[in-house]
């Protein structure tokens, strides 16, 4: 099996922590741009090596070459001993063409590997937010990963406010566009995210052309025409929204922000009647982070219960699960998805990652970016040890036990990112460290705790054939 040396590695790692970086930067919120800058939430084996693709098609493709040829394609060069041998061809055709291997590195399932969305087929779709590298196809690895194990993809940043309108009567649709034909290209359930959040947004939408704030007609007037004009574009193709995005303070209170201070507690019931006006097949979510705090939960329950009174047409509840290492505790998430299952709305797994980085404050609590990064806050620059790998491996399985159980209520688990080079968690709650959140590591390799989700809802099986490595 051939490893990496850790030079390498670390070259990589440096790499992806850069992307990492550059995608992040986009989407942390810029001062200039964007409001409310200070109510940020709190927030929250199988060994290393090279991956190979398999394929009838290659297997028949190095039987055609040697018959014809006398040679194996490609990097593996001509091999005197397999010069005319069509024996030795037959012999191979019997036991089987997908066992050969072409020596070329994707980070997709090798042969064997059980793939996340066919594991779960029967229990909820699973997706993945998509940056603009994937939406545009430049981050090849990534994209060879969502291919293969999803079925569902959300935009990280595309669809936001501050991305796709930035200026009064300017749209920019350009990648909007190209995620939507990706999932469709890919057979996905496409999700928008989001339409109305304080974060994200411009300055502009809630002021008039002096900067003073604008009246509840203006802004209303406003929301329509974005709602309109974004999801009507989309009409039929993008299957659900993120209507509303984190309107509850941490105690279960509502977000004083500039929606609800212009338009008053009504903006979500006439958000979500704009959304249901502009599309009216489409599923429309509430969607937030720390709702397994009991507080919070429970203003969440009486929020969704009052736009049902109201009559909106609200389809499911949006748990983030922005997940640590020790919270939120597997009761605290089973009794937040009872709560809003009770409800008869569906429950959909939003933004799942899980920070294995200290925090400096419990949940809760606001936190700041320009910490001054430590190496006890940053741990692991290098590389996560095994006995943390494996901590986080069986952390997801204990989450994903939580949502099979609830498989009934549960139409959708996404994850925040595809690669632990992706997330955003790099670069909060502070700038610059190296974390470890997500399913496949910074080269797009798998990581143990994508074995441990597998294993949630696959039983062992003896005999397999086909690993390479
Ligand atoms: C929130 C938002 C997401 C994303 C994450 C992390 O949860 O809903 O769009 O911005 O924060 O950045």
């Amino acid at each position: 099996m051939k490893r990496l040396n850790s030079k390498s590695l670390r070259n990589s790692l440096k790499e992806s922590a850069n992307g990492a970086k550059y995608e992040s930067q986009g989407q942390v919120r810029s001062e200039a741009e964007h409001v409310a800058p200070g109510s940020k939430k709190p927030r929250a084996s199988r060994p290393e090596g090279p991956k190979y693709t398999y394929s009838a098609l290659s297997g028949l493709r190095h039987i055609f070459l040697i018959l014809t040829q006398g040679r194996r394609p490609d990097k593996v060069g001509t091999c005197p001993w397999l010069s005319y041998s069509a024996p030795l061809a037959l012999f191979v055709l019997l036991i089987g063409s997908g066992f050969f291997v072409e020596s070329k590195p994707v980070p997709a399932a090798p042969a064997g590997t059980a793939v996340l969305k066919d594991v779960f087929k029967n229990d909820f779709m699973i997706g993945a937010a998509l940056n603009r590298r994937q939406i545009f196809e430049e981050d090849t690895s990534g994209v060879a990963i969502v291919r293969t194990h999803f079925n569902s993809i959300t935009p990280e940043n595309v669809l936001k406010w501050a991305l796709v309108h930035p200026e009064p009567g300017r749209y920019d649709f350009a990648a909007p566009d190209r995620f939507v034909e990706f999932g469709e290209k890919h057979g996905m359930f496409v999700v928008g995210h989001t339409l109305v959040w304080h974060n994200q947004t411009p300055r502009w939408v809630f002021q008039d052309e002096k900067g003073n704030p604008v009246g509840r007609e203006v802004l209303l007037n406003r929301l329509r025409e974005h709602i309109f004009t974004v999801v009507g574009r989309y009409k039929g193709r993008i299957k659900g929204w993120d209507v509303v995005n984190e309107a509850l303070n941490q105690d279960g209170t509502m977000r004083e922000s500039p929606w609800f201070k212009i338009i008053g507690d009504d903006y979500l019931v006439k958000a979500f009647q704009f959304a249901h006006e502009a599309d009216p097949n489409a599923e429309l979510y509430y969607n937030d982070y720390d709702l397994e705090l009991p507080a919070k939960r429970a203003g969440g329950v009486e929020l969704i219960k009052k736009l049902k009174a109201a009559g909106v047409p609200i389809s499911g509840v949006g748990l983030q699960n922005h997940n640590q290492m020790d919270w939120p505790s597997v009761a605290d998430e089973d009794a937040t998805i009872t709560a809003f299952e009770k409800l008869g709305v569906k429950i959909h797994i939003t933004e799942l990652d899980v920070d294995v980085l200290p925090r400096t404050t419990r949940p809760g609590a606001d936190y700041a970016v320009d910490v001054t990064v430590t190496p006890q806050l940053n741990p692991y620059a290098d590389r996560l040890p095994d006995a943390q790998q494996l901590a986080l491996a069986k952390r997801y399985a204990e989450l994903f036990q939580v949502y099979l159980k609830h498989r009934d209520a549960i139409e959708r688990v996404t994850f925040w990112g595809v690669a632990d080079g992706d997330s955003w968690l790099n670069n909060w709650p502070m700038k610059g460290r190296t974390n470890y959140p997500l399913l496949f590591d910074r080269l797009g390799r798998p990581k143990p705790a994508l074995a441990a989700v597998i294993a949630v809802n696959v039983k062992p099986q003896t005999g397999t054939r086909g690993t390479n490595d």
